[in-house]
């Protein structure tokens, strides 16, 4: 084994990484296409397969130049496969399906979920079993690894992701896309008890459901709105944080008594949330248990998860072959 390329295109960011054979970050570049989308409110997936196009063969070049490396350096290529856009899929899997093939070197189709868990592996050394809550803009899910490549799916969203729904409540709040970090601003001054939230029940207990608490902010704020009543902005978003923050607390808190696994590693967009951070730190004081997350820079979208996760595997005997296909509902 020498280097590991990684490739993201899976949604709005243009990733690149390389890592050496011990599995160490030699480099790891993102393209953001957050100005292309923000005109919009949203990801538009037609927008962001093109601009995926453009963007990854240079941006490959300048990940090896970064590590100091060449193309024949490379003996594994991991790929993001699924589950997200099925048109920057495409591009990232056709282009390392090509990488692979002209280099003559194994490839590896990662989910992205899975990515997001072995970011918890880039910084820090973590002995499995782990209980895992991956909270992003397109997924939420709760889960017991066991080890690499083996996953027992606790609870998922039924409608909404968490990101998605800080996302959405802060576009309607009028702050620019994407919502997360600028609710997480707008809250730091904010009082969290100041607005109620209704508190979502799902049949399975560590399923989430935050549908229904995006409908009930928005309801909320147009009434607010309508009846000219005061209203503070700041007080709002820290309320509905904090809600958010409640469900993923209280439901994988609950997880943990259950199983009697005590150790949680927190990923994906939403856990560069201080505030979250801040209170499952609180919740591991008082429950006992130790907790581990990733720095931001490897919470949100990046392709040195994408690649560590392919290292890993790679180590347990994992490989893909030419027929590795993009699925936009890949699930663990
Ligand atoms: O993991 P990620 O980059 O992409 C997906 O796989 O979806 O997550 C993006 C999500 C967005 O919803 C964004 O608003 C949220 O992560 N996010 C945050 C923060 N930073 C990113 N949410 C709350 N607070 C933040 N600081
Ligand atoms: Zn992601």
């Amino acid at each position: 084994m020498k280097y590991i390329l990684g490739i993201e295109t899976s949604c709005d960011e243009t990733a690149a990484a390389v890592l050496n054979e011990q599995g160490v970050v030699m480099a790891n570049l993102i393209s953001s296409q957050i100005e292309l989308h923000s005109l919009y409110g949203g990801v538009v997936p037609e927008i962001a397969a093109r601009r995926h196009l453009e963007v990854l063969p240079f941006l490959v070049d300048e990940a090896l130049a970064a590590a100091g490396i060449r193309p024949e350096d490379i003996s594994l290529i991991a790929v993001t496969c699924g589950p997200g856009l099925i048109g920057g899929l495409l591009v990232g899997l056709s282009f390392a399906k090509g990488m692979a093939l002209g280099l003559g070197v194994d490839l590896i189709g990662v989910n992205h979920i899975e990515g997001h868990i072995c970011a918890g592996f880039i910084e820090q050394e973590v002995e499995p079993p782990l209980i895992c809550l991956t909270v992003s803009g397109g997924h939420t899910a709760l889960l017991v690894m066991d080890k690499i490549g083996s996953y027992k799916v606790l609870g998922r969203t039924q409608d909404d992701a968490a990101g998605e729904t800080l996302d959405k409540v802060a576009r309607v709040l009028g702050l620019p896309y994407p919502g997360g970090p600028h609710l997480e601003e707008r809250a730091a001054c904010g009082n969290a008890g100041a607005y109620p939230f209704p508190v979502v029940h799902t049949d399975n207990p560590y399923d989430f459901s935050f549908s229904g608490l995006k409908t009930a902010a928005i309801n909320l704020l147009h009434r607010l709105n309508q009846t000219r009543q005061p209203f503070s902005s700041a007080d709002f978003a820290a309320s509905f944080q904090g809600a958010v923050i409640k469900t993923l607390v209280d439901k994988t808190v609950e997880a943990i008594r259950t199983t009697g696994v005590k150790k949680l590693l927190l990923t994906g967009g939403v856990v560069a949330n201080r505030e979250l951070k801040s209170r499952f730190q609180k919740a591991s004081e008082a429950r006992n248990f130790s907790l581990y997350y990733p720095s931001p820079v490897y919470c949100t979208d990046n392709a040195a998860m994408i690649a560590k996760a392919g290292f890993l595997s790679y180590h347990t005997g994992r490989r893909s072959d030419f027929s590795l296909r993009a699925e936009p509902g890949l699930s663990l």
